[in-house]
């Protein structure tokens, strides 16, 4: 399997997710070829709970990184796991049209850009 798609699934380990027991990872390769690495947090309010994709991002920005390659998104799904409509929106901030792989722990993964996630995205260009 794909070094990526293994980190997303391990990350996936990590997911804190007692409440929808929804378990998620990924991971988020950098130009210079590091994996940045996240799970979902849920939170007992629910609607603070962060999904492993802004979790990556998040946590590879905070770090000073700005460019990356692609994505790997983990979820234990026969009908691959998409981001949801908020990641899409800070993956096209911060990553622009990547590669997102998406994969089950079975070793299933299809690979698409991410504007065909995310057509016509609102971003910088409008303001
Ligand atoms: N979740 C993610 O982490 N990423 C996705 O792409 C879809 C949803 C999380 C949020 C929540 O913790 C759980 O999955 C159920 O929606």
């Amino acid at each position: 399997m794909d070094s990526l798609a293994a980190a997303a699934l391990q990350a996936r380990e990590n997911a804190h997710a007692p409440y929808s027991k929804f378990r998620v990872g990924a991971a988020l390769e950098d130009s210079q070829g590091r994996v940045h690495t996240g799970c979902n947090v849920e939170n007992a309010t629910y609607g603070l709970t962060v999904c492993a994709e802004r979790v990556a991002v998040l946590k590879a920005i905070s770090e000073g990184v700005r460019s990356f390659r692609r994505i790997a998104i983990a979820a234990d799904t026969e009908n691959l796991t998409p981001p949801c409509g908020a990641c899409r929106q800070i993956l096209w901030e911060f990553c622009g049209d990547i590669e997102v792989a998406l994969v089950n722990p079975r070793g299933k993964m299809e690979t698409l850009p991410l504007k065909t996630l995310f057509p016509r995205a609102y971003d910088r260009s409008f303001l």
